[in-house]
């Protein structure tokens, strides 16, 4: 089953600036998304895309809300519809005219998947979280204190035991990082207490 989207091009430049209200995102994610552990992880990839936007790239509120919306709604179709995942949420967000920067960037966190290439910051983050929030969210289940005096260190640990949430692609966070000119270390040091207060 090949998830390849056959397109590179999404949205109207036309809708640039629309958004979802709060409200309705989260309509449609609790709509869409049943299993309580997918919807935490899209709240959690939405919270550090928010963070990110916000300290890292300056966006004032409306700014972080574009990236936050894309992090808490990538995987919407994931549950209910997994052979066309990426496909449905984007045409949904298309017909609601949506900005197509946040559509882009869902196209494209996965791009081995989609075949569309991470090419704005939010593309790259999205792609950057996805995966690596995942691990640590792992972690933070198998340590009696949870992200307590959670390091960098441990997270590399776990990052090396290719048993450990074998699910993450390490591949994909190490590609990531490159394409995002982030050290591995720095990404991890973010997510670790923003995705605390999750
Ligand atoms: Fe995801």
């Amino acid at each position: 089953m090949s998830l390849h989207l056959g397109r590179t091009q999404f949205g109207n430049p036309a809708n640039t600036g629309n958004t979802l209200t709060r409200a309705q995102a989260e309509e449609l994610f609790n709509a869409w998304v049943l299993n309580p552990k997918l919807k935490f992880h899209m709240q959690q990839v939405g919270h550090l895309m928010k963070c990110w936007a916000a300290e890292k790239e300056g966006l004032d509120v409306p700014g972080a809300w574009k990236w936050e919306m894309a992090g808490l709604l990538h995987d919407a179709d994931w549950d209910q519809w997994p052979d066309q995942h990426c496909k449905k949420i984007i045409e949904e967000l298309e017909q609601r005219n949506i900005d197509p920067e946040i559509i882009h960037a869902i196209a494209s966190h996965g791009h081995l998947h989609f075949g569309v290439e991470p090419e704005t910051r939010m593309d790259k983050m999205l792609y950057a979280f996805d995966e690596l929030s995942g691990l640590i969210h792992a972690y933070s289940l198998m340590r009696p204190g949870g992200y307590l005096e959670m390091d960098t260190k441990g997270v590399k640990k776990r990052l090396k035991e290719k048993s450990f949430a074998a699910n993450v692609s390490r591949e994909d966070i190490s590609d990531a990082c490159e394409r995002a000119g982030i050290q591995l270390d720095d990404l991890i040091a973010f997510i670790i207490p923003r995705q605390a207060g999750v």
